[in-house]
């Protein structure tokens, strides 16, 4: 095989190519329509040309500046037809030049995939994947991820590492800022939405690109917030709230898994051969690819359980990886495994099917420089529509936490502001901390929103108030903060005391959250709090807009100031959005997907636990489940977020009190706007299973529905519960219905205070 002469594998190759059926790969799609087509490549294929398309090189390098003997090396192998995927090579120059070593100069011209983290967006970017969820807006989910999709195709990209699906429950891990937050459910939908957005109808279309499920699994328990911490996961926790917003994604038809970097119970995920292989490919027959995390196939003599590079390509190859990412193990060792007996070679066929048929798939076979189009990138990056749909997005990601007398929207009154907070006139926080390609300092500042909206006749005067960062704003550096320099914060404080009201722009700065950037302590960094107090004693008549990746121990600020919007990291538009909510052109309409603890040391801090067997009724009881230093209530739970308009819930009304197999219950509940104002309500479904062969959580969402009313106006909100609603995976270790009682909640948050009791039988 390995001799055949060129021209015959050029024919038949280019055969295959052309007979290649019109697309019929939706989604949805479990490859069999290309099995063929790889079928007949793969027996074409040496051991060291199929190893090759196991390896994913990280490029980035410059087309004409100097190389490194890495890069050199790197290049070698793509000339031989000996590296399957890139990441990091962007823009379409870049792209099509790593593209032609492989097609113009390996024997089989096997076209390169091309991945990068397009997480929020590629140019314009979008609110965190955190703060998008806030707007629990399924639909915006999916049109962000369609542009995101469609500036990164035209820079070249056919493969984002989206969506991170990581439940994640503890504040204190930075990575919570690329989640949709702690709830299984939410997250659940959302990787979904964003699975749509960025494939769409079909992979072959130039517009949309494979996605990634990630980080299988377990990476958001990582133990006290820590990064690339070990986790310990129980049975029961790991199928009922880890699991299933991967199995979702495996069902929808997503293309591609990514590996945590975590150790669960002492292996790690890399070299897991239950996640991989018996539950993902097996159990839940997943036809598509998993690639390694960066370097996590050589961490796995890190972590002690390889003694070299050799021994982890192995266990990770045969636990059911198929590509290292940044990563030479396999292509320095995997074929001497293979030819060792350690390997054996139908799992490489099996890695490298799986791998062609996302190629075939993408339309790659068609045309390898397929999404190198100079005039496509020209025209569709960072596009003014692309921006309006930024500014979309930031409007529904914000949360009014607290409005209290209704200080918000700023009365039209009001003659002078004081604008102080070293995030107000800050241009590159916004922008996130997976900012891909947007040019840093090009959001829109809080400062420079608020000039542009604010009528000229109200005199917006700006301090910064601390110093802030003192250096290493980048994404590999850790940040140092000021926090012994107060001299500045006089002068705000004379500035609040001279003005009408005061806005605080206060949080965290983009680097504070994200991969690497875990904290112990989750309150105001550096000299914020100080800046705070100082600030609302000079004068009281102040609203606080917080900028952050995560939920924050703002216990002080939530008791004290009388008006608080969660404004998060919120992408290119952030600052137009945020004046717009302030000054009560747009009525916010988010909900946290996240609960707000009273105090770092709470977290995990999640609104879905379990009752224990002594639950906390009296807060600071002692005997009881509970910290004796703060209460256990959330300061801002779950769901929770006002509108400048009041929202009346009904009675909830069920058609029947039980059901049975294949029967569902429809519940009803009216929803009356009684402000008066137009607004958009949330309408949340949680249930509880009174007893249950494990313990179940005392409360639990299960749907949602986003609703837009005017004053005065009433809807009736329905949902269904079905079997699937109720089903768990059960001491029997099966998905079931288990009969007996449950109670079903509907309302604004996850502080539920009316129920209905159902049964099923
Ligand atoms: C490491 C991160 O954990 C992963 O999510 C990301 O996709 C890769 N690096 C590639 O940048």
């Amino acid at each position: 095989m390995k001799y055949l002469p060129i021209t015959f594998i050029l024919s038949l190759f280019l055969t295959l190519s052309c007979t290649k059926s019109k697309d019929t790969d939706k989604s949805t799609d479990k490859g069999q329509s290309y099995r063929p087509q790889v079928d007949s490549l793969l027996s074409l294929m040496t051991l060291e040309e199929k190893v090759g398309q196991m390896v994913q090189y990280s490029g980035g390098w410059d087309i004409t500046g100097p190389e490194s003997d890495n890069n050199k090396l790197k290049k070698q192998q793509i000339k031989k037809g000996l590296v399957g995927s890139m990441l990091n090579v962007t823009s379409v120059e870049k792209v099509r030049e790593a593209q032609k070593l492989a097609i113009e100069n390996s024997r089989l011209k096997i076209p390169m995939i091309f991945g990068y983290d397009v997480i929020h967006g590629y140019k314009t970017m979008f609110p965190l994947p955190l703060a998008e969820a806030a707007s629990w807006d399924l639909d915006l989910m999916e049109r962000t991820a369609q542009v995101s999709a469609k500036e990164a195709a035209a820079a070249g990209i056919n493969w984002t590492f989206a969506p991170m699906v990581d439940i994640s429950r503890d504040a204190r891990w930075g990575r919570i800022m690329e989640s949709a937050g702690e709830d299984t459910y939410l997250n659940t939908v959302v990787g979904l939405a964003k699975m749509r957005g960025y494939q769409g109808e079909s992979l072959s279309d130039v517009n949309t690109i494979a996605a990634c499920a990630k980080h299988f699994a377990g990476y958001g328990y990582v133990k006290s917030g820590k990064e690339y911490n070990t986790v310990s996961i129980g049975e029961h926790e790991l199928h009922n709230v880890v699991l299933p917003p991967f199995k979702a994604l495996a069902d929808a038809g997503i293309a591609s898994f990514m590996n945590s970097f975590s150790d669960m119970d002492g292996i790690p995920a890399t070299a897991s051969y239950r996640l991989q292989t018996e539950v993902l490919k097996e159990k839940w027959d997943y036809n598509g690819m998993i690639v390694s995390d960066w370097g996590s196939v050589e961490e796995l003599s890190i972590h002690g359980i390889a003694k070299d590079d050799a021994e982890a390509a192995k266990i990770a190859a045969n636990a059911g990886n198929d590509m290292g990412m940044e990563s030479s193990a396999y292509a320095k060792h995997l074929v001497q495994l293979v030819k060792d007996g350690e390997v054996d070679e139908s799992r490489i066929d099996d890695a490298v099917s799986r791998i062609l048929t996302l190629k075939y798939k993408l339309g790659l076979f068609d045309n390898p420089y397929k999404y190198c189009n100079e005039e496509r990138e020209k025209t569709s990056i960072y596009t003014k529509a692309h921006l309006d749909l930024a500014y979309e997005a930031a409007l529904k990601s914000i949360v009014l936490l607290k409005n209290k007398d209704k200080v918000l929207p700023i009365s039209k009154d009001v003659k002078s502001i004081a604008l102080i907070g070293p995030l107000a006139d800050d241009k590159n926080s916004p922008l996130g901390n997976w900012r891909a390609r947007a040019k840093d300092n090009s959001a829109i500042s809080l400062y420079e929103g608020l000039k542009e909206k604010l009528p000229s006749t109200i005199d917006l005067k700006y301090h910064e108030g601390v110093d802030y960062v003192i250096s290493g704003e980048n994404f590999a550096t850790p940040l140092k903060i000021n926090t012994t320099d107060d001299s500045k914060i006089k002068n705000a404080v004379q500035l609040a005391k001279s003005q009408e009201l005061v806005i605080l722009a206060v949080g965290e700065n983009a680097f504070q959250s994200g991969e690497g950037r875990s904290r112990t302590d989750i309150s105001f960094p550096g000299l914020q709090e100080q800046l705070i107090k100082a600030v609302y004693d000079a004068n009281p008549n102040t609203i606080m807009v917080l900028m952050n990746g995560r939920p924050m121990d703002i216990s002080w600020s939530a008791q004290n100031i009388p008006a608080i919007v969660e404004a998060w990291h919120l992408g290119s538009q952030a600052g137009y959005a945020i004046a717009d909510v302030l000054l009560g052109n747009y009525n916010p309409s988010g909900k946290l997907p996240v609960s707000f603890p009273q105090r770092t040391g709470q977290e995990p801090f999640f609104y879905s636990h379990k009752n224990t067997g002594r639950p906390d009724v009296n807060p600071y009881d002692i005997i009881h489940s509970q910290h004796n230093d703060v209460p256990n209530d959330p300061v801002f739970a779950f769901g929770h977020g006002l509108s400048y308009t009041t929202f009346e819930y009904g009675d909830i009304q069920l058609d029947k009190d039980s059901f049975s197999k294949g029967e569902f219950i429809n519940v009803q509940i009216d929803v009356k706007n009684t402000g008066q104002r137009v607004g958009h309500e949330i309408v949340q479904l949680y249930i509880r299973d009174l007893v249950g062969s494990i313990t179940r959580p005392v409360i639990e969402l299960k749907d949602f529905k986003k609703i837009h009313l005017k004053p005065g106006e009433t809807k009736t909100v329905e949902f269904e519960i079905s079997e699937s609603t109720i089903a768990f995976y059960t001491i029997s270790k099966k998905w079931e219905a288990e009969p007996g009682e449950f109670k079903v909640f509907v309302g604004s948050s996850a502080i539920q205070n009316t129920s209905k009791s159902f049964y099923f039988k």
